[in-house]
């Protein structure tokens, strides 16, 4: 395994831990961006505990401005990033009737336009030196729709449209570009579902479960290994089988 940079977006959450914690582990040098400065050094406090150190830089995903910078800062304190996974996300979940344009754009900025901001400012960099890996967590709602969440849905959906083409675009300077479609995985997000309303969602899953963390984890290592250059392009649907579109 050759060591890379990886930039984490997100990585304080509950997916994005996990894929930091993993990457990590395999002896990658990773980084994150942080929003709120007392929360931030609490994780990274509790990630230090367990052995692992993280390079932290200030940064919204949302803000172009704010994003270019987080990865210059990056780029400064732990080289230049090779692995980029774009992974922070937000909900606003209401029916669209009842959505307002607030609502609609902070998902949008937060989820989608943020893979131009974060990914614009690497890929230059990944394309002179002739290795990338790119990763964009979106969603099962992004497949199949969900009651709800037509900001997110159509955000996450988006993101793919930019995955097919970067992958495109990019196959021949050895950077692939694929998706990662995580279904309903324990984390405070889907725990803010109302009660009700999740364990319908879980009865809908044929493994009868909500999936953990470390199962969408193992998949970002896996893509952004060495030995997946061969795989561009693609989405991998990781959901307990709740959706088995192909
Ligand atoms: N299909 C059909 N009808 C549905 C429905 C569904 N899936 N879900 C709710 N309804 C119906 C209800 O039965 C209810 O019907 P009645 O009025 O006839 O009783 C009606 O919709 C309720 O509509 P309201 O507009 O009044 O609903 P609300 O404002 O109280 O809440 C909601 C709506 C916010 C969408 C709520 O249902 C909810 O939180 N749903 C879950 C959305 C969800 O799955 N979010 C995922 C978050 S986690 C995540 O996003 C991570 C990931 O990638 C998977």
């Amino acid at each position: 395994m050759n060591p890379r940079t990886a930039l984490v977006t997100g990585g304080t959450g509950g997916i994005g831990s996990a894929i930091v914690r993993n990457l990590a582990r395999q002896g990658h040098k990773v980084a994150t961006n942080y929003r709120d400065a007392t929360k931030a050094e609490a994780w990274r406090a509790s990630m230090a505990a367990e052995g692992i150190e993280v390079c932290m830089v200030p940064g919204d995903v949302a803000d172009p401005v704010s994003a270019e910078a987080m990865v210059r800062a990056v780029e400064q304190q732990c080289g230049t990033v090779e692995i980029l996974v774009n992974n922070a996300g937000i909900t606003r979940d209401t029916t669209f009737h009842k959505m307002d344009y607030q609502q609609w754009t902070e998902v949008v900025n937060t989820n989608l336009n943020a893979c131009f901001n974060v990914t614009r400012p690497v890929i230059e960099g990944m394309r002179t030196r002739r290795w990338g890996r790119i990763v964009q967590i979106s969603s099962i709602n992004g497949q199949k729709g969900q009651y709800g969440q037509a900001n997110y849905a159509a955000a996450k959906a988006g993101m793919h449209g930019f995955t097919i083409s970067l992958a495109q675009e990019n196959a021949k300077f050895g950077v692939t570009v694929n998706t990662v479609s995580p279904g309903y995985v324990a984390t405070d997000m889907v725990m803010a579902v109302p009660e009700e309303v999740r364990e319908k969602i879980v009865a809908q899953i044929p493994i009868g479960r909500l999936g953990k963390p470390e199962e969408i984890a193992h998949a970002v290592a896996f893509l952004t290994a060495d030995e997946a250059s061969w795989i561009t392009g693609a989405n991998l649907a990781i959901n307990g089988g709740h959706y088995m579109g192909w």
